[in-house]
């Protein structure tokens, strides 16, 4: 019997959880027709396996026709959802995993142009500035049908066997009635603290009518908004109190927050560079107060911090989410002492930042997530163990070389730099997304035990290929960054990675050109404006850095807003041209025939990478496959067998930035899927 705090069994009630671990409730946006279908499935199933005591599925799943969704979430006022819920909830069990589901109705949190075009309904006419509805004020028919269809959506979730759910009410409709910010009613339903949280005893007791007393039910709830004019940590405490002592609840899962905003949902969910665990300590102060069940998850990535929440008393269940997305198999690897396996969340966010702007949540570095079914998690042998050389350690060709060596081939890597890394490295020199730095050295290390040979400080060319004897080659070497899309001027220009890297230091008033949207413009920008220098971001596109998504951009917008920083939108750099000491830059736009003139000292353009594909292009004639890719079999999983010109004398791939600038999560997926194949 193991003594580590976080494997302790956990009684609520009735249920016994087999640990102390829990996935909190989040939507991935996987549904089919509002359905958890078989991608859902797969997901939580692949987690229940390896052991996680507790599986919040959902994450605000809709309880009435007017909460639409806003990314995917799963349709529980819908009878359909039974069928699908059991058999998730029975494959679950059958795992020794517990299962519950989030609902919730989003109120205001919405859009009246989504579904059926109902109205958003709040209790107050204040929009929140995320999603921009306007709401109706409710009446009371609102209320009482509101309250039906919770009462209903939990019966459903009875029926299809869940040990319990959970309420959403932190920035949804539930809350927009505690908050004095958002209930604008008249009593019994506005008001005072006891009229504020009527409606949530309401639909407590509704659901208790038709669920009763074995079904467990929790309410996830901020305990302090930290918003001028709403509740603070006083009521909070007053609030978990009346939860408590209402019978009606059986455990607390406590947020600290408000997500009206995106600065303040990424307070709430925090993100790489930020704090970990900032809200633990006043979660614990809820449990302490209430000595009542508490659970608790804001960037809790490590098993150290995990143990030590469990093992403080601050919790009685951790909830290590993204950790999840991130390593499925993470409380397997804890009960089998190798904890220095899990491949570590670096708070990317990409995960959930992409439900809004993606269509479904996927982990930055592991492509397995969410691909359950047609990239498994686990990697088979391969039948026979061949020679894979590969040219390049970023994270494209690293996952290559890992996943290779886990189908048991001899693996050989050659990289012109003295460490392994590519692009993640100049990424990672900034204090602010040092995690990053953890893709590279979690997959190093991987390789490293899995007996791949490095060879560093050599520049790959042909014959250092051809000595490996390959059978396979994968050409990772990525792409470096062009610069050259001026009328005239190229040659005066410098790139963002001149200044990530150090190679170029920062002038004093700058011109950041980002066209291509993505994190190297602002990371930048960023760079060059701590140094006080004075920074124009200027993009064609109608809103910049459109790539870096929600709540990424919120850490770059707390560091650029409080320097001498300005946005352009709309603007196109034209040219270039020497004036005096400095540089004149012009600006067209694809609106008209517009110009607009800078005086700055140093214009830096963001525009992307081209393939380093020399070596690739040389090799090609003397590979059977001529470089060609079965698409087919890299979409699916499958074997690559091309046999173009069956005189050559290996198969030839290339992957990542090497092939047209992307992201790191398309580098390591091109290596994950094409790996598996070989
Ligand atoms: C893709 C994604 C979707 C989420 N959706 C919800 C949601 O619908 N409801 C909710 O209460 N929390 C949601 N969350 C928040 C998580 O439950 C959790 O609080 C958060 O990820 C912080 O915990 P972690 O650091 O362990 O990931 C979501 C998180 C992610 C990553
Ligand atoms: S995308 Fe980033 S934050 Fe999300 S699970 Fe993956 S590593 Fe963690």
């Amino acid at each position: 019997m193991s003594t580590d705090p976080l494997l302790q069994p956990y009684q609520l009630k009735h249920l016994t959880l087999r640990n102390r671990i829990l996935i909190t409730s989040h939507e991935p946006a996987y549904p089919e027709d509002g359905m958890p279908k078989d991608r859902y499935r797969a997901y939580h199933v692949e987690r229940a396996k390896a052991g996680v005591a507790l599986t919040m599925t959902a994450g605000s799943a809709s309880v009435s026709r007017d909460s639409p969704p806003v990314f995917n979430n799963i349709l529980a006022w819908k009878d359909e959802v039974v069928g699908h819920m059991k058999k998730l909830a029975d494959e679950c069990h059958d795992e020794g995993c517990a299962v519950m589901i989030q609902l919730t109705h989003l109120g205001r949190r919405t859009r009246w142009d989504k579904g059926d075009w109902l109205p958003v309904v709040s209790p107050g006419y204040e929009r929140e500035p995320a999603h921009r509805a306007f709401p109706k004020k409710m009446e009371d028919w609102d209320i009482a049908r509101i309250i039906e269809d919770y009462g209903d959506a939990a019966e459903r979730m009875k029926a299809a066997g869940l040990d319990g759910i959970e309420l959403e009410a932190y920035g949804h409709l539930m809350d927009q009635f505690f908050s004095p910010l958002t209930n604008d009613l008249d009593a019994p339903y506005g008001g005072d603290l006891d009229n504020r949280m009527r409606f949530a005893f309401d639909v407590l007791r509704e659901i208790r009518r038709r669920c009763g007393e074995e079904f467990l039910v929790g309410v996830r709830y901020s305990g302090d908004e930290c918003l001028p004019g709403g509740f603070g940590k006083a009521e909070g405490l007053a609030m978990s109190q009346k939860l408590k002592d209402s019978g009606l609840v059986d455990f607390l899962n406590v947020v600290r927050g408000h997500i009206d905003t995106d600065p303040g949902l990424t307070d709430v969910i925090p993100i790489q560079g930020m704090r970990n665990a900032p809200h633990l300590d006043f979660a614990g102060e809820i449990r302490a107060a209430t000595n009542f069940p508490t659970f608790h998850a804001a960037k809790i990535p490590d098993v150290a911090t995990a143990r030590h929440a469990i093992a403080s008393g601050k919790l009685d269940m951790v909830g290590m989410t993204r950790a999840h997305m991130a390593d499925p198999h993470l409380v397997r690897k804890i009960v089998e002492g190798r904890e220095d396996d899990i491949r570590p969340c670096v708070g990317a966010n990409y995960c959930l930042d992409r439900i809004y702007q993606g269509g479904m949540a996927l982990c930055l570095h592991n492509p397995s997530t969410g691909r359950e079914i047609e990239m498994p998690h686990a990697i088979e042998k391969a039948p026979e163990a061949r020679r894979v050389t590969v040219v390049g350690a970023g994270p494209a060709g690293l996952e290559a070389a890992r996943v290779a060596a886990e189908r048991g081939h001899i693996v050989t890597v050659l990289e012109a730099a003295d460490q392994p890394g590519g692009q993640i490295r100049l990424t990672a020199r900034q204090e602010r997304r040092r995690e990053m730095i953890s893709i590279v050295a979690w997959r190093f290390e991987q390789c490293e035990k899995l007996g791949v040979s490095f060879r560093f400080n050599t520049f790959a060319e042909m014959h250092d290929v051809l000595a490996t004897e390959p059978d396979e080659v994968i050409v990772a070497t990525g792409g470096l960054p062009h610069t050259e899309v001026l009328g005239a001027g190229n040659e005066l220009v410098v790139s963002a990675w001149d200044i990530l890297s150090g190679d170029v230091a920062p002038g004093r008033t700058v011109l950041v050109y980002d066209d291509a949207g993505d994190h190297a413009g602002l990371m930048a920008a960023d760079m060059i404006a701590e140094t006080g220098a004075s920074v124009e971001i200027v993009t064609p596109d109608r809103s910049f850095a459109p790539e870096v998504m929600a709540m990424n951009l919120v850490p770059y917008m707390r560091n650029l807003q409080k320097r001498d920083t300005t946005f352009t939108v709309t603007w196109r750099l034209a040219e270039v041209q020497c004036e005096g000491n400095g540089l004149r830059a012009v600006l067209g736009s694809d609106y008209g025939a517009f110009s607009r003139e800078r005086q700055v000292d140093q214009v830096v353009v963001n525009h992307g990478t081209r393939p380093l594909d020399e070596l690739y292009f040389e090799l090609k004639p003397l590979s059977r496959n001529l470089g060609e890719v079965d698409y087919e079999a890299l979409s699916t999983g499958g074997v690559q067998a091309v046999e173009a010109n069956p005189e050559g004398r290996f198969r030839l791939y290339r992957i990542g930035d090497a092939v047209a600038s992307r992201n790191t999560h398309a580098a390591i997926y091109d290596g994950l899927r094409l790996a598996r194949g070989l």
